[in-house]
């Protein structure tokens, strides 16, 4: 009997024919395996699993898992997994790292610019009729040349916002669990700071680029929000809890900070309606990733880890497995 994967939203056709001689596919409906109790209804009835972000696989989905061998979740963050469960139950988990490397960069300097220049206003303003001309005070933004973007994170991610950021002209802090090789922070024009308050001072932009940890949970609270420079940007594309949405809106509302450029929230698909009605802030629906080169290729990355756990290739060839 061939074996069965479960993949929780439609992707990719050309991931559905690559798996298809291998296994029996199950593609859920979108949305559904969102609930973690229907998740845990279905799992049992399948040897590997692609997960979505939004797919809580925590450990008493995974103990329901009764032949799974492997969860590979479309993603490269993988705070949505119970990793630790996983590896005592001897179940596998492996991510997508990489290969949205770029599309998530390409976000953060699109959010970064859309708020900077006020992109989304200036359209609304057009597009409502109120341009009558070119205006010597229209639309002022701030600048790049010369300012200073702090990013903490400087994983892959990290890494590539700062080269499209240096080509701007801006001078890049970091910090990260490591302090990168001296030849890379040369290339990157890039300083580690140990100390995080120091960074977010001395921040004319701040990225977040880390994963979701204990450590990094509400890292951007009230307090670091009273930190930032009163005209500084906060970028998020990593995962929404790393900032206290409530606090980012008071500090947007009360003009405590110039503007944020979020990509990511706190309890998706819900935005705080604070945040909805804060001004300078860009707010895009989760979408780093989504461009059709990262897609597809999260797609093979997730469907080779699965085939080779299913047909027992040693572990060491099965590229992106987390434990
Ligand atoms: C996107 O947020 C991802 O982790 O892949
Ligand atoms: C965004 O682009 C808007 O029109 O507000």
């Amino acid at each position: 009997m061939k074996p069965r994967i479960l993949i929780t939203e439609p992707i990719y056709n050309e991931i559905l024919e690559y798996l298809q001689p291998f296994a029996e596919l199950d593609i859920e409906e979108r949305g559904k395996c969102k609930d973690a109790s229907y998740l845990k209804s279905i799992i049992g009835n399948y040897d590997a699993v692609i997960s979505m972000l939004s797919n809580p696989v925590n450990e008493e989905v995974l103990q329901a898992g009764e032949k799974l061998k492997i969860v590979a979740n479309y993603a490269v963050g993988y705070d949505n997994i119970d990793v630790e469960a996983a590896t005592k139950l001897g179940i596998k988990v492996a991510n997508t790292p990489d290969v949205l490397t770029d599309a998530t960069a390409d976000i953060a300097m699109a959010l970064l610019l859309a708020v900077t220049r006020k992109i989304c206003e200036a359209q609304h303003y057009l597009r409502e009729d109120h341009f009558k001309g070119w205006e010597p005070l229209g639309f002022l933004g701030m600048g790049l040349n010369g300012k200073t973007m702090g990013i903490i994170g400087m994983g892959r991610i990290g890494q590539a916002v700062a080269r499209r950021a240096k080509g701007f002209g801006v001078q890049i802090l970091y910090h990260n669990r490591n302090k990168l090789e001296a030849s890379v922070e040369g290339e990157l024009n890039a300083r580690f700071t140990e100390d995080i308050e120091a960074l977010v001072k001395q921040s004319d932009v701040l990225s977040l680029n880390c994963p979701l940890t204990p450590e990094t949970r509400h890292l951007i609270d009230a307090n670091m929000l009273k930190v930032m420079p009163k005209h500084a940007v906060l970028i998020n594309t990593a995962r929404g809890p790393v900032v206290d949405e409530e606090a980012l809106a008071e500090a947007l509302i009360n003009g405590e900070i110039g503007g944020a450029g979020l990509d990511v929230f706190e309890k998706e698909p819900a935005v705080h309606p604070k945040l909805l009605e804060a001004p300078n802030c860009v707010l895009l629906p989760h979408m780093g990733s989504a461009t059709i080169e990262a897609r597809m290729q999260m797609g093979h990355l997730a469907a080779d880890a699965i085939l080779g756990i299913l047909n027992g290739k040693p572990e060491h060839e099965i590229p992106n497995l987390l434990n």
